[in-house]
């Protein structure tokens, strides 16, 4: 079973938090704020002026003339009508933009994080997060903050203007109603709908993430004939989340209903106390009628707060979520006012490391490396070759012993510096869906077209790609499915020599090219080895015969073996 997964922050820090993410975009909310309250008060005031004309009827000693009544109801409707426009266009104002912000946050944030972090976290839930949890913080900044804000304003508008005008009972008859109807009924209604939201977004993300990943899966669920198997648990977990679906929908549909309850009663309360008060001769007809009036129509604000828990609870999952990934701390720090470094020699020395701080992967590692030289690597699978290959380039935080590069330590170069001056061509290259030219030039954007092909050449990849139908300029598919991992794997390798950096390293650069195209792969590489280190993990032996020296890893310690 899933642990349900609980809210790490209180709502009203949530709330603080994502308030403060507003900085300058405040003005625009007070503004949006200010319209609303107002805009509110002027649809109130075409039904109260209507009551303010019949009250004039009956004989109350009213000072306006009818004609003005009249023009002041139907002025009332006209600025409502403009007032509304604009509260409505400041809160999407700062909505987009805010989601704008937040999301270039939270890619800011995945761009620290990565790759270390990201690769323990489920990409699913991070597509979730850009896609739903923001479009659910929308609600908040233009649907949230300012109904609260309007309701305040308005019902102590109200509460003032009744009192004054018509009565102080009927005053305290609208505070009870707005006191019940905006806090106290949502909070009964909440304590049912707590944690309903934050089950239906885990369950969301959770569905998400499987389905995405099955469909990446697919033809490993064929060639294993696990379809139906799969086909279950994506049902399985469908069940769920309607589950968690239904749920919500029918603990909101009764909040809305206890809130409607509510206010047809106090309606009636409202109406009771007038017609009692006007009974003991306490308050004229005329007065009445404009003060229940007024109650009457007052409601609409504080209606509108009293139907946020259930958005609540799901903005509140969102910003969970979304401020988490903000905290999360990277496990790498970007370093950049230190030393830049132009690639002479690597020495490693006494290096260890864990993943996690339990399982040492690499102990007192030794070896090094200068410009002209192979370096191989060998070792079983999973004894840590791709590991010490991360750690060169920082992607994770070493733990004890030097990493050192020209003499000065790998946590004293500035990162941007590290890799331009050294490249790696992983065990699995990713192909974005452009074409063959941009994932090139990715490595570098400003190369030529003849650098392009130079390159590929090296990586023994030009001809295939002459082959295609469009050459350079050919559509990668979808994930990169169209190529074969041969094909993709030397497009890396191009992306490698494009680079140019001065220390290259390769892990399994020919696991998965034919001999022919293995032998034009070493021959580039040892042409370019008199300016280069290259470091090369491989568990051919054909391929490790172009190393000048190879060092072995096993159990965690590195020696170097006679060639
Ligand atoms: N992000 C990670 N978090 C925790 N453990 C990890 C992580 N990445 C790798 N490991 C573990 O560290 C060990 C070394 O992994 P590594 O990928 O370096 O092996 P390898 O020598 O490259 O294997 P192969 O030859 O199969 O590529 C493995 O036991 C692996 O499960
Ligand atoms: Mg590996």
């Amino acid at each position: 079973m899933r642990t349900q997964k609980k809210l790490r922050r209180s709502g009203a820090k949530i709330m603080a938090s994502l308030i403060l993410l507003l900085g300058s975009l405040a003005y625009i909310m007070a503004l949006a704020v200010i319209n609303g309250s107002i805009g509110f008060i002027c649809a109130m005031g075409v039904t109260v002026f209507g009551a303010v004309g019949v009250a004039k009827a009956l004989g109350e000693a009213i000072a306006l003339s009818y004609g003005l009544i009249i023009a002041l109801t139907i002025g009332c409707g006209v600025l409502r009508g403009l007032l509304r426009y604009l509260e409505q266009y400041s809160n999407h104002y700062i909505a987009f933009k805010l989601l704008a912000v937040l999301r270039d946050k939270i890619f800011g944030a995945l761009r620290i994080l990565c790759p270390a972090k990201l690769e323990s976290k489920q990409k699913g839930s991070i597509i979730a997060m850009i896609t739903s949890d923001i479009e659910t913080l929308e609600v908040f900044y233009a649907h949230t903050v300012s109904p609260i804000c309007i309701a305040v304003t308005v019902s102590i508008a109200v509460l003032l203007a009744v009192g004054f005008i018509s009565s102080w009972y009927l005053s305290l008859v609208a505070l009870i109603a707005y006191l019940m109807i905006g806090i106290i009924v949502p909070m009964i209604s909440s304590s049912r709908l707590k944690e309903s939201g934050v089950r239906y977004r885990a369950e969301f993300a959770s569905f998400n993430a499987y389905f995405l990943d099955s469909i990446k899966g697919v033809k490993d669920i064929v060639l294993n004939n696990a379809g139906i198997e799969r086909e279950q648990e994506v049902n399985r977990r469908s069940e769920l989340l309607l589950k968690e679906t239904k749920k919500m929908k029918h603990a909101s549909t009764r909040a809305a209903a206890a809130t409607e309850l509510t206010v047809s009663l106090f309606i009636i309360a409202a109406l009771a106390v007038g017609i009692t008060l006007v009974h003991f001769n306490m308050l004229t007809i005329g007065k009445m009628i404009i003060g229940v009036v007024a109650v009457f129509g007052s409601f609409g604000p504080v209606i509108a707060i009293s139907a946020l828990p259930s958005n609540l609870t799901q903005t509140f999952a969102s910003g969970d979520r979304v401020l988490d990934l903000l905290a999360e701390k990277p496990a790498v720090l970007q370093i950049n006012n230190s030393n830049d470094i132009t690639y002479e020699n690597l020495k490693v020395t006494d290096l260890s490391f864990s993943y996690d701080s339990q399982i040492q992967v690499l102990q007192d590692i030794n070896m090094h490396a200068r410009c002209g030289e192979i370096i191989g690597i060998i070792g079983e699978s999973g004894c840590g070759k791709s590991t010490l290959l991360k750690l060169l380039l920082r992607f994770w935080q070493k733990g004890s012993g030097e990493i050192a590069y020209n003499g000065i330590d790998i946590d004293d170069i500035n990162s941007d510096n590290l890799l331009d001056n050294v490249t790696m061509v992983s065990q699995s290259t990713y192909l974005f869906d452009e074409t063959i030219e941009d994932n090139l030039r990715i490595a570098r954007p400003d190369a030529s077209s003849d650098e392009l092909e130079q390159a590929c050449r090296l990586a023994s990849v030009h001809d295939f790609i002459m082959s295609l139908p469009e050459g350079y300029k050919t559509q990668v598919g979808a994930l990169g499915d169209n190529l074969s991992a041969g094909e993709k794997q030397r497009i890396g390798l191009a992306r490698a020599f494009l680079k140019g950096s001065e220390l290259i390293l390769l892990d399994e650069p020919t696991s998965n090219v034919d001999s022919i195209n293995e032998g034009i792969i070493l021959k580039a590489l040892k042409e370019q080895k008199s300016k280069k280190s290259i470091i090369l993990v491989s568990h051919r032996d054909s391929t490790m015969a172009i190393a000048d020296r190879i060092y072995r890893v096993k159990d965690g310690k590195m020696q170097e073996v006679k060639v």
